[in-house]
């Protein structure tokens, strides 16, 4: 006949095996290792055996108790672990995962941050000005005079209050210059406007880099060098650059400047990407006398400017047909450039 303890011990293991969750897993603790539990009052009634008795039954119940108490231990164990592969198993990993969508720049912002990442490395500085301008800083302050055609109301957009869309970037050239007495080198990207027939080649909005550089003894070299420096970064050193005589009434004398290489067209015409030429002594004038002093003297100081069209670049390199294409939002069209 066993101990009783050890009949304690047999049906505590066997109700642990038995046990199909942790609340019932606890309720068997409960019941035999508790305060009141069943194997807990053998240690209450040890006072009560007879001295010889005490240290036998007293390795005996430790026994119980640790054997007991292990059994828990391990269930409990064995049902988290059972718990947590049932839950893996409800995962199916051959399921495809959830598609992350990545933006991209658009073509045009990526022409012109490589056009700007060049200049940046030639020292020039960035700078900026409103796409919403005074006729004077369009027109006037850039030797523009009032019966010119460029003012006519035809060719751009008017607000009711007399101001205009920039019809070009050069407007940020006067900005630069009443802002700060030379030496200047800056470039200006940014959008223009024009109230064009819009196709295939002409949009109402379009985008230009302006560069400005006035300093002491600036020449034509240094336009011509810049220039050519900045076509063969961008196109590679195959490019050939052609500067054409042409009029612009803010620059004399005045450039057309035409490229021709490889990435263009395979090489085979000449392809004009800019206006440019020597910031007119009247320009200078202008600002003098809306700074109110004579920081641009005209006999001190000389210096170059060209107007960049980025989306005619933009087109040319990458290949693009319409112009239409940068501001249609058309994911067919802009993945391609991501
Ligand atoms: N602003 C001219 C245009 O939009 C381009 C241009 C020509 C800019 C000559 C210049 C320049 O800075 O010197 O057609």
């Amino acid at each position: 006949m066993s101990h009783p303890l050890e009949q304690l011990r047999e049906s505590a293991l066997r109700e642990i095996d038995a046990a199909g969750d942790a609340q019932a897993l606890e309720a068997v603790r409960v019941r035999y290792l508790g305060r009141n539990g069943s194997i807990s009052a053998w240690g209450d009634r040890m006072k009560t055996l007879d001295p010889e008795e005490r240290p036998v039954v007293g390795r005996l119940l430790n026994e119980v108790r640790n054997a007991v108490n292990a059994a828990i231990g391990q269930r409990a164990e064995k049902s988290r672990s059972q718990q947590e592969s049932d839950s893996l198993a409800k995962i199916d990993i051959s399921l495809p995962g959830t598609p992350q969508e990545r933006g991209s720049l658009h073509p045009l912002t990526q022409m012109l941050d490589r056009g700007i990442a060049i200049f940046r490395r030639m020292g020039f500085a960035l700078a900026d000005g409103p796409d919403i301008e005074t006729e004077w800083h369009c027109f006037d302050a850039l030797n523009t005079p009032r019966d010119h055609p460029a003012r006519n109301e035809q060719d751009t957009f008017y607000l009711p209050d007399g101001r205009l869309l920039r019809t070009h970037t050069s407007t940020v050239q006067i900005r630069a210059m009443q802002a700060a007495p030379p030496p200047i080198r800056v470039i200006a990207p940014g959008a223009a406007y024009r109230r064009d027939e819009v196709d295939a080649t002409h949009s109402a909005q379009f985008h230009q880099i302006e560069g400005l550089y006035i300093d002491e003894n600036v020449s034509v070299a240094d336009l011509k060098g810049t220039l050519e420096f900045f076509t063969r970064e961008l196109f590679g050193a195959d490019t050939a650059v052609r500067f054409r005589p042409h009029y612009f009434p803010f620059t004399e004398p005045s450039f057309e400047i035409d490229v021709r290489s490889k990435a263009l067209k395979g090489g085979e015409q000449w392809v004009e990407v800019a206006g440019s030429g020597m910031v007119h002594p009247a320009v200078f004038e202008e600002v003098n006398k809306a700074r109110g002093d004579d920081a641009y003297d005209p006999e001190k100081w000389t210096g170059f400017a060209f107007g960049l069209g980025m989306d005619r670049l933009a087109m040319i390199l990458f290949d693009i047909p319409d112009i239409r294409f940068f501001a249609q939002n058309d994911l067919r069209f802009l993945r391609q450039f991501a």
